[in-house]
């Protein structure tokens, strides 16, 4: 295990929403591995706050058993431990608040007194119409300090216009660089290993561009329904839900140009290059370039499940998408003529994230068609699950009769490589928020021209009224999704080798 204090600055986390869903199963514990790894020094607090009272002990109680859940079993370092959690639990208080109303939050206001040069972080875990509300008291009873940070969770906003509003009304409580917007992508293992991949090798950014790469394909596909969100879910879809934000990061760490420097802006510049440099599709392309699905009944890992129609609290005319596929193209000079195809949704057979990068195929072969097919190498990088990455080459089968291509990996997998637990996103968020490095976390500029490709497609939909297609639950989306990649005599990529 890791004992080293990587900072020794004194910390307030108020973590609003701080008995939610997200709190419980992944902000608590992240916090508990840090502190178990001795990575937040002594003095550093955690209050959560949400309405309603409810007894420290209580709260303590119910956090070490999400704790536990949450922990993992697997490998020894992996398992709950009850000395780091006593030791960890003395950070934790408990304030009930209802955060629209300023006149009661003179417990947090107590708290806090005295310790107005320690970095204060308000990670705000709550529904995004509260994060206007819940800035404008912080400042209004002047608990914003220098050394304060905002943390904002997912979803900022449904389109522009309304990441806009969201944004101008923290703006008046938090300048830009105290606003660290969370996509808990950034902080997965494989998406930072992405940019060392790229930048800290010289093997792959000479080929790194048209002229060698055919063309990338990134898939987040997710096993699981809407749970018991329905609502949640319904007014938000695939696209807003998963592309907008996670899957648009993915293309900008795998377009993006190498940063001079790793400083949090040149980094976010480079990003923000890419995402302006995405082609618009727009009403006349959202037939030919994007799928919409939408699951029905099926089976998924053997179980029977319903269609997004049948879950419970549905409506029945919801036209919301669950999947989504979508062929892009960035009009710069490195990836002119390069598609990226994206597909995202619920109810698919396995659970995986990938992006595959796949190379050109060699421009002549030597070798006779018995040898078999010139396939062509890729880059598979796998963010989950068993984080790795594969790169797929052609090698001579075995033994002295006819020659025999074989399609064969280089296989890294990083849990054999190195070994340990695999840390979760949050936990290099949140100690980067602590220890205030910015680069994982999006810029305003970057939210909003991201939204602004979005609501190019979320218009461009309306305007055609293009509807989502049914696909099964259990299956790859629908037919729309194969046929989008294989009438441009390409293929989605099966891990069958
Ligand atoms: N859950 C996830 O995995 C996940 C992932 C990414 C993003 N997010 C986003 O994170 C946010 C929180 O999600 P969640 O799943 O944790 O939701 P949740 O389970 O509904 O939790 C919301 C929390 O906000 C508190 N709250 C509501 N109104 C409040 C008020 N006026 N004053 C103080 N506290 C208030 C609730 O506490 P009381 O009702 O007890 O007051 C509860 O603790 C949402 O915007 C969600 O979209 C969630």
């Amino acid at each position: 295990m890791q004992r080293t204090t990587l900072i020794s600055q004194p910390f307030d986390m108020i973590v609003f929403g701080g008995r939610g869903d997200l709190a419980r199963r992944k902000l608590i514990p992240a916090l508990y591995h840090l502190a178990r790894e001795q990575r937040l020094p002594d003095d550093g607090r955690i209050i959560a706050v949400s309405r309603g009272a409810m007894e420290r002990d209580a709260f303590v109680k119910m956090m070490h058993d999400d704790c536990i859940t949450h922990s993992g079993n697997g490998a020894d370092d992996t398992q709950f431990d009850e000395a780091s959690w006593a030791r960890f639990a003395e950070r934790l208080t408990y304030i009930g608040i209802d955060a629209t109303d300023a006149k009661s939050y003179g417990a947090l206001i107590d708290l806090l007194k005295g310790r107005e040069d320690v970095v204060r972080s308000f990670y705000l875990a709550t529904a995004p119409d509260l994060f206007g509300p819940i800035a404008a008291n912080l400042k209004a009873l002047n608990l914003v300090t220098p050394a304060s940070r905002l943390v904002l969770e997912k979803p900022l906003g449904k389109d522009l216009a309304s990441a806009h509003e969201i944004n101008a009304a923290v703006a008046r409580a938090f300048s830009e660089p105290q606003t660290y917007r969370i996509d808990h992508y950034l902080g997965k293992e494989t998406v930072q290993n992405l940019m060392v991949l790229r930048f800290a090798n010289a093997l792959f950014e000479p080929l790194w561009n048209r002229t060698h790469i055919d063309h990338v394909q990134i898939s987040v596909a997710e096993t699981v329904g809407v749970g018991g969100r329905w609502r949640y879910y319904n007014e938000s879809g695939a696209l807003r839900d998963m592309v907008q934000n996670h899957l648009l990061q993915l293309i900008c760490l795998t377009a993006m140009e190498p940063p001079s420097t790793l400083d949090a802006d040149m980094i976010r510049d480079e990003k923000l290059k890419v995402l302006r440099a995405l082609h618009p599709v727009q009403a006349d392309e959202v037939a030919a370039a994007t799928v919409r699905g939408q699951y029905r009944a099926g089976t998924v890992d053997g179980n029977a499940v319903p269609g997004y129609l049948e879950e419970s609290d549905a409506d029945s005319r919801s036209d919301t998408e669950t999947f989504v596929a979508i062929k892009i193209g960035i009009d710069n000079w490195r990836w002119a003529g390069v598609p990226f195809y994206i597909r995202t949704g619920k109810r698919l057979p396995q659970r995986s994230s990938e992006i595959v990068v796949q190379f050109k195929t060699p421009p002549h072969s030597p070798y006779p068609a018995s040898a078999g097919t010139i396939h062509p190498n890729k880059l598979v990088m796998r963010l989950q699950p068993d984080e790795g990455i594969r790169l797929i080459m052609l090698n001579k089968g075995r033994g002295p009769g006819e020659l025999k291509l074989r399609q064969t990996a280089l296989d890294l997998s990083f849990a054999e490589t190195f070994g340990g637990r695999s840390p979760d996103a949050y936990e290099r968020l949140l100690l980067d928020v602590i220890r205030g490095r910015p680069a994982l976390f999006m810029r305003l500029d970057e939210l909003e021209a991201a939204w602004r490709w979005t609501d190019g497609i979320l218009q461009g939909w309306s305007d055609t009224g293009l509807a989502p297609k049914p696909y099964a639950a259990g299956s790859w989306g629908p037919n729309a999704a194969i046929a989008l990649i294989e009438r441009d005599g390409r293929t989605w990529h099966e891990d069958d080798i």
